[in-house]
């Protein structure tokens, strides 16, 4: 028999990534497997700050933390417009401080094995030079939707075609170069940075560097279940045959992982008033606004959503993120009709608990940035989204959620108070018997993928056997 597997996890240090992270340590943990997190000091500090994480940890004896600089000054947002400094501070700091972390084995303990699998965030391209150079296995937990992965392992294909970067300004061309997608994928639904004139910029060179590393991993984990994307996970094996599909990991893990305390990874603090406002309110009668833990606003759009929010005539509960905000503008100013009107049928704050938001019966709909952690929550909760993607995997998502899975409207590269109403009224009355359908259907495949030797559950197993053989 092999030594029990030690594995390292170290996620991208954002939001979305680490609760995924953190619940797949949960899932291993609860196997047997002895599992080191790595986060960043930031994120760290910000765990303990806002979550029970560690209190909920210390039952395992079989997890530790590390932490690792990410390079940048303590007071720095690391959120918006400034995120991509994560990226500047990873290369000059976090790597080579890394890769001395991985050669010295300073991840063993006393009665513990040393490290024996790596498993990073799939856009750490550097942990695939430092595992290869120790010689030690590694696989990728890619956080992004599979669709948009699937567009990152084209884009070498797209640019080399001459698709990428786009001839001319006519954004509703059809892709070619994303098998799977030809009938429905327009240039308007690639990854924002496919918008760029030129390829010499840092994400599109990040990038790269990931469609190339995440072939030559051992394997590769996704955060989606078999039937959701089965149009491009048939393309994508041909590329990378190992692939697990264990989501959606956080209904896996509450399948999974008994625990008496309440479960929370969250950065902010969650107002869990909202859950009583919502007890007041009709059946799927609220739209649920937020734009996750990284887009930004304008003061323009925040007043386009608010007009189109209000003319609805539908309630709604908003997460303002403090911060989520660009520019000032004057309270007094803001017209008395949108003040009266959210008196009566709005709800906003700061954070909420939103798995417990999207379950909750009064919720109709999700207008969302289209994350896909909020994007894999609103689809196992049944709940129809309107999509305002803004980056990363999202227009990729939104695209799949309307022309693909046919749960929810996209709205993007609009901002305008009529568009946000019509698309509210849509979801909520007008078309609610077509979206109550699709989602229904829909969530019920990825209940099933989670039960009891579902398609997710047995990608898990296959994947505790594969590193415990190795
Ligand atoms: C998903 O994102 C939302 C908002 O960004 C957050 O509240 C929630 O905890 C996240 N859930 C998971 C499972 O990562
Ligand atoms: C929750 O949000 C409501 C509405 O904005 C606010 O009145 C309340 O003070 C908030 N509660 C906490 C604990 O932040």
């Amino acid at each position: 028999m092999s030594p029990t597997p030690h594995v390292l996890l170290f996620p991208l240090p954002m939001q979305g990534p680490v609760n995924c992270m953190l619940k797949l340590a949960e899932l291993l943990c609860i196997s047997g497997i002895t599992v080191t997190v790595l986060n960043t000091d930031y994120i760290h500090r910000t765990l303990i700050r806002h979550s029970n994480v560690l209190t909920r940890f210390s039952s395992y004896d079989n997890l530790r933390f590390k932490t690792i600089s990410d390079g940048l000054p303590e007071d720095h947002p690391r959120s918006g417009q400034r995120f991509l400094d994560l990226f500047d501070g990873m290369k000059t700091v976090t790597e080579p401080v890394f890769r001395e972390m991985m050669v010295s084995g300073c991840f063993s303990f006393k009665s513990d094995p040393p490290v024996t699998i790596i498993i990073p965030d799939a856009s750490f391209s550097f942990a695939l030079d430092v595992a290869e150079e120790v010689g030690i296995p590694l696989f990728y937990f890619e956080t992004v939707s599979p669709s948009a992965l699937w567009t990152y392992l084209c884009l070498p294909k797209l640019i080399g075609a001459g698709e990428v970067p786009f001839n001319g300004n006519d954004l509703n061309v059809l892709i070619k170069n994303v098998p799977g997608t030809e009938t429905f994928l327009r240039r308007r639904d690639l990854p924002s940075f496919c918008r760029l004139d030129d390829v010499d910029n840092l994400v599109t060179k990040i990038i790269m560097k990931e469609a190339r590393c995440v072939p030559r991993a051992h394997g590769l984990i996704l955060n989606t279940f078999q039937a959701l994307d089965e149009t491009v996970l048939v393309h994508m094996r041909k590329l990378c045959p190992d692939i697990y599909c264990i989501g959606p990991i956080h209904t896996l893990y509450k399948s999974l992982v008994t625990t008496q305390s309440s479960v929370s990874n969250s950065l902010w603090e969650e107002n869990a008033t909202c859950l009583s406002w919502l007890d007041t309110q009709v059946t799927r009668s609220v739209v649920y606004v937020s734009i996750g833990s990284m887009a930004m606003m304008t003061v323009e759009q925040l007043f386009e959503f608010w007009h189109g929010l209000v003319n609805s005539g539908k309630p709604f509960l908003w997460v303002q993120r403090p911060g989520s905000v660009i520019g000032e503008y004057d309270h007094n100013l803001v017209p008395k009709r949108l003040i009266d009107e959210t008196k009566q049928r709005g709800f906003i704050t700061t954070w909420v608990p939103q798995e417990a938001v999207l379950a909750h019966s009064a919720i109709g709909g999700f207008l969302t940035h289209s994350g896909w952690n909020s994007t894999i929550e609103s689809i196992i909760e049944g709940v129809p989204m309107i999509c305002w993607p803004q980056n990363v995997d999202q227009q990729v998502n939104s695209r799949f959620v309307s022309e693909v899975w046919k749960v929810g409207i996209d709205i993007k590269d609009t901002c305008d108070r009529g568009i946000v109403e019509k698309a509210v009224r849509d979801v909520i009355d007008v078309r609610k018997t077509e979206f109550i359908e699709s989602t229904r259907m829909l969530a019920e495949l990825g209940g099933q993928s989670v039960a009891e030797d579902g398609p997710s559950v047995m990608d898990l197993n296959r994947f505790i056997k594969t590193i415990t053989t190795l």
